[in-house]
């Protein structure tokens, strides 16, 4: 039986891309350099796990847009503050508040694991009127290393007290999915960009691309 709902953070609840797209990058550009953005803090974040050089996923999204701006041309360092502090409060989707609140309204238990600082995820759990949504916030700065480090997943385990097979891990991230289904979590892939899956250890169990879909999911476990 499922008794804990955890969700990833950034792509999953949080916009990536809006930082990129609401700031004054111009419209051309944003997507390419969002996605760049996106693409080396999770290289960077993977990386530093295997080489033991853990450094906190607010270093890692600095160091990440630093290269992004630069294979782009872009040096104006107005908008490298502008990028940073909308990266602080992110919007989330829109579908992601009426189904935590209904995840609630069904007594189900929520929580973050996610590879955010606990001062950027403080911001934008605050940021999106969360605050009272969550029965925890679990970054990764409490084991210095990222997902997906099977010490991040036993985070789960520690703070709750559950096995992973009470545990429904919801993420964007297909290779997050993999590595929470070979941890032995219940997994939903919240496939937002229609990826194909990732050829890891680990199979997701459910796949949607709105988050909607979740509510039905949960009914039928
Ligand atoms: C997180 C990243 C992986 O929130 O999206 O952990």
């Amino acid at each position: 039986m499922v008794r804990l709902c955890v969700f990833d953070a950034y792509g999953t609840l949080f916009d990536v891309d809006a930082a990129a797209r609401e700031s004054a990058v111009p419209g051309e550009l944003w997507p390419a350099l969002s996605a760049d953005w996106r693409r080396k803090q999770l290289e960077y974040s993977w990386l530093r796990t295997v080489a033991g050089a853990h450094v906190d996923f607010w270093q890692v999204t600095q160091d990440a847009l630093d290269w992004a701006l630069a294979a782009h041309g872009l040096t104006d360092a107005g908008l490298r503050a502008e990028l940073l502090g909308l990266y602080l409060r992110l919007a989330p989707f829109p579908e992601v508040e009426p189904v935590l609140r209904a995840l609630r309204a069904r007594g189900m238990a929520l929580a973050i694991l996610s590879n955010g600082s606990r001062d950027m995820l403080d911001q934008a759990v605050r940021g999106a009127g969360f605050g009272d949504m969550f029965e925890a916030v679990l970054s990764v700065d409490d084991v210095g290393a990222f997902k997906p480090a099977r010490a991040v997943y036993d985070m789960v385990g520690a703070r709750f007290g559950i096995v992973p097979r009470e545990v429904l891990f919801i993420s964007s991230n297909g290779w997050d999915i993999c590595a929470g289904a070979a941890y032995g979590f219940r997994t939903f892939w919240l496939n937002r960009a229609g990826a194909p899956p990732d050829r890891l250890h680990g199979r997701p169990e459910a796949e949607a691309r709105d988050m909607g879909e979740l509510l039905s999911h949960l009914e039928r476990l």
